[in-house]
């Protein structure tokens, strides 16, 4: 996979040995060994990251840097922040990397996260796309799997008096460890919560014995997931065009040109009149997009229909 080598301009101008802070500040806890990083390490990783993960860590994220890596220097006993970088960059497997971006991003997700997404996916499938057979939707940053689970759940539920229709849901993360997790399809009970009780009892089986206080996902569901890694800086595989994609909760990573770059690619995967959805907390502005807005975090690839006929 080519990665262009870019330099993080938020990061460029920092002088190399000034000690920025040390690990764990703001980390109550971390332990009395004091990790410096310094300005020079901190523009080092903050260029990994954009790099390989189009990550933005702005000048001022230096705190957060020198906290979540410093537990992690601590665990592999490096004594400094440079050592660190050179064991990731020399980890062949890409473990080590993946570990970074895990460390300076969050997987929080929760089944029926923005709720409103959800009840706009079911009211479109029976609407607007009533004449398609198989719906097509990629979760294109689907963490731990409660969001392509959930919309799962949408989708049996808004089909179940539909027997001929079905669904295919791409689920795509950058972390191997949180696809994992996904595949498994167990999580504990309190994470349904927000579930409707009926959906509980049509999708999930109770854990007994030892998975006593968990769910998981019933196979016939989870089998309308099919899980893999993607890092979205990277090109996408082939895949046919989707008629709903998630990107929710992981745009406000990227900086502009970044998010340009990903939401042109994006829109291409589209099918004529699907949708993009993007974090309620997120919005498409400052991006050139030919998607048209239909509500907060829901945009439309809407392309009039060609002049037909004989004049013009
Ligand atoms: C906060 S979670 C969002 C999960 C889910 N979409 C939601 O809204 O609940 C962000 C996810 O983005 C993933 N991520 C971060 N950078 C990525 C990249 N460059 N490519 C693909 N996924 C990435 C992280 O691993 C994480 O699982």
């Amino acid at each position: 996979m080519t990665v262009t080598k870019k330099v993080n301009p938020a990061t460029a101008n920092a002088s190399s040995d000034e000690a920025v802070l040390p690990a764990g500040a703001g980390s109550p806890g971390l332990g009395a060994r004091e990790l410096q990083l310094t300005a020079g390490e901190f523009r080092q990783i903050a260029d990994l990251a954009y790099q390989r993960f189009g990550l933005d860590l702005k000048r001022g994220k230096e705190a957060l840097v020198a906290a979540r890596l410093g537990k992690k220097l601590r665990k592999l006993g490096f004594s400094t922040f440079a050592e660190y970088h050179r064991h990731v960059l020399a980890d062949a497997s890409g473990d080590a990397l993946i570990e970074l971006i895990d460390a300076l991003t969050t997987n929080h997700t929760s089944f029926l996260r923005e709720r409103a997404h959800f009840e706009f996916l079911a009211r479109a499938v029976k609407e607007e796309f009533r004449a398609v057979t198989t719906l097509r939707v990629w979760s294109a940053a689907c963490s731990s799997g409660e969001e392509p689970y959930s919309i799962a759940m949408c989708l049996a539920e808004a089909l179940a008096a539909a027997p001929a229709r079905r669904f295919e849901i791409l689920a795509t993360d950058i972390s191997t460890r949180v696809l994992r997790a996904a595949e498994r399809g167990v999580y504990p009970i309190s994470r349904f919560d927000d579930v409707p009780e009926a959906w509980r009892r049509a999708y999930l089986l109770r854990g007994r014995g030892a998975s006593e206080g968990f769910y998981k996902i019933k196979p016939q569901l989870a089998r309308a997931v099919e899980f893999a890694r993607l890092n979205l800086i990277e090109p996408f595989p082939h895949q046919p065009p989707f008629h709903v994609i998630f990107c929710r909760n992981v745009m406000m990573y990227f900086d502009k040109p970044t998010q340009q770059n990903i939401v042109e690619r994006l829109s291409a995967r589209l099918e004529r009149d699907g949708y993009l959805l993007v974090g309620h907390s997120e919005s498409l502005t400052g991006v050139e997009h030919g998607l048209q807005y239909v509500r907060p975090a829901t945009y439309r690839n809407h392309k009039p229909e060609k002049a037909g006929g004989l004049f013009r």
